[in-house]
């Protein structure tokens, strides 16, 4: 039995938060909800929450109030509307939310996804549901499999959720309170989605992780493959034409991944690879689990065979116990690394976190003032970054109408927004573009011709070509 309803979701946070918010609403539609975009119209509201900072928490109480508005004055028509806070806030804070919040219907953390409509039922009857457990049934091979609909709408690029949960206990960071222990998916649930997106027009695939490089995933003869070795099958599903992954830890760089870096045509040379700081008293405190010194090597080990790696970052500054020089250690080593883009975040104190509890916490001033200049330093490398791109032959995964008729939108190997002149027919393909403009937050180019050998080239052909194409 299905009624016609609508569920709106908000996103908050990371990219797995996307990803989840999509299943969530394919986890819906057997019970007749559809996606809608406007709350006001929605009979089902999921805030899908994010924690890892103060702010970010902060942000779901005031939507909640927003809401809460909404729904009294619905209360009265005959037609009620449920609110539900999903994600790691609902992880973290359970209870505290429904005692805070009496608007809330439902809270379910991350792990409780797959049962979601079983909960909306309950919700429905009037019960107040509050769903933090971590169960033990395994969550992916519950939920139902990405749909045509949330496929369609993401386009020709998604991401896919590989693994989850994180064992590392950085000790700023809420993860492995929130989202729990480390957790791979096997082999050919993996393979069997990416193959999936990729008869859905899907040609590039981000594949994600809290500690995506410590994949880990069991395979059919009961083997376990490591990332390096998934990125290789994952290239070889037909329509797949780039790859990426994120987001990685240092001390999950193996030989096996690295080599990928330098074989697989379809690994993009764009790696996010957050230090979190440069100096080595910081890390230890941090409980990253190694140096600067090893960072260093190991960059220089992923550029050795693939020159034209572009890196991105994560940053914290102020952790507990950051002096100036600890500080100048972090501005040193983005000046000797040079990044193609960076977050950078002042320490946020995380309930419960060995972070938390430390001493010597830093100003708030000194914090801004660190920021800033750590910011300045990115935001000068970025913009050399991409000038660098003016004049050469880029190619371009052209993903989505531009803004101006006539123009597509795509992106270039190293992430970059790219405008161009196009036809519609070249939606999903690959083209060579010659880049004519460096704008603060995109590129302009125009097409090249190539010979494509086998013939002419269809909307959904692809033109392969090497992708170190930014040295022409
Ligand atoms: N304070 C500030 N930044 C944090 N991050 C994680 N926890 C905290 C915190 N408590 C940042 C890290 C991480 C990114 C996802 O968020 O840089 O890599
Ligand atoms: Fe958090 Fe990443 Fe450290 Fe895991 S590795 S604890 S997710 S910062």
């Amino acid at each position: 039995m299905s009624d016609k309803k609508k569920v709106y979701v908000r996103t908050y946070g990371c990219q797995m938060n996307v990803y989840d918010s999509d299943r969530m609403i394919d986890a819906l539609a057997p019970k007749g909800y559809s996606p809608t975009d406007a709350v006001e119209e929605a009979d089902l509201v999921i805030l899908n929450t994010c924690h890892i900072r103060e702010k970010a928490a902060e942000k779901v109480y005031s939507e909640i109030g927003r809401i809460r508005k909404l729904k009294e004055a619905r209360a009265d028509s005959g037609n009620p509307m449920l609110l539900a806070v999903a994600g790691c806030v609902a992880q973290a804070e359970g209870e505290e939310i429904a005692r805070r919040a009496p608007s809330v219907d439902l809270v379910f953390g991350p792990q409780s996804y797959h049962k979601l409509p079983d909960l909306v039922t309950r919700a429905s009857n009037g019960a107040r549901v509050v769903e933090t457990e971590f169960p033990v049934e395994d969550k992916f091979a519950h939920l139902p499999a990405a749909s045509r609909e949330t496929t369609r709408k993401r386009g020709v690029t998604a991401f896919l959720t590989i693994q989850e949960g994180c064992d590392k206990f950085c000790t700023f960071c809420v993860v492995p309170y929130t989202r729990g222990a480390e957790l791979s998916r096997p082999v050919s649930q993996v393979l069997a989605e990416a193959r999936r997106l990729a008869d859905a027009g899907v040609r590039e695939v981000t594949l994600l992780g809290q500690n995506v490089n410590a994949y880990h995933g069991v395979s059919d003869d009961g083997g376990t493959w490591g990332l390096g070795r998934l990125l290789h099958a994952l290239a070889e599903i037909p329509g797949i034409a780039r790859l990426r992954y994120t987001t990685s830890h240092p001390r999950d760089m193996d030989d096996s991944l690295i080599e990928a870096h330098r074989d697989i045509e379809a690994v993009m040379p764009y790696l996010h690879l957050p230090v979190q700081s440069g100096s080595n008293r910081m890390l230890e405190a941090m409980n990253r689990q190694h140096t600067r010194e090893d960072y260093f090597r190991l960059i220089d080990r992923i550029r050795a065979g693939r020159p034209d790696l572009a890196l991105s970052g994560d940053f914290i500054v102020g952790f507990p116990g950051e002096t100036d020089a600890d500080f100048k250690d972090t501005m040193d080593l983005v000046e000797r690394v040079g990044y193609a883009s960076a977050y950078t975040f002042k320490y946020s104190p995380r309930p419960g976190t060995p972070g938390a509890a430390m001493d010597d916490h830093v100003p708030e001033d000194v914090k801004s003032e660190r920021l800033a200049r750590l910011q300045a330093l990115i935001a000068r490398q970025l913009k050399d970054f991409n000038a660098a791109m003016d004049g050469r032959l880029v190619d371009v995964l052209l993903e989505k109408p531009g803004r101006r008729p006539g123009q597509l939108g795509g992106r270039s190997p190293w992430l970059q927004a790219v405008h161009v002149e196009a036809p519609e027919s070249l939606l999903g393909s690959i083209r060579t573009v010659r880049i004519e403009e460096v704008r603060a937050n995109s590129l302009v180019g125009r097409l090249v011709d190539v010979e494509v050998a086998g013939g002419p080239v269809g909307a959904h052909d692809i033109i392969m070509r090497h992708s170190t194409g930014a040295v022409c």
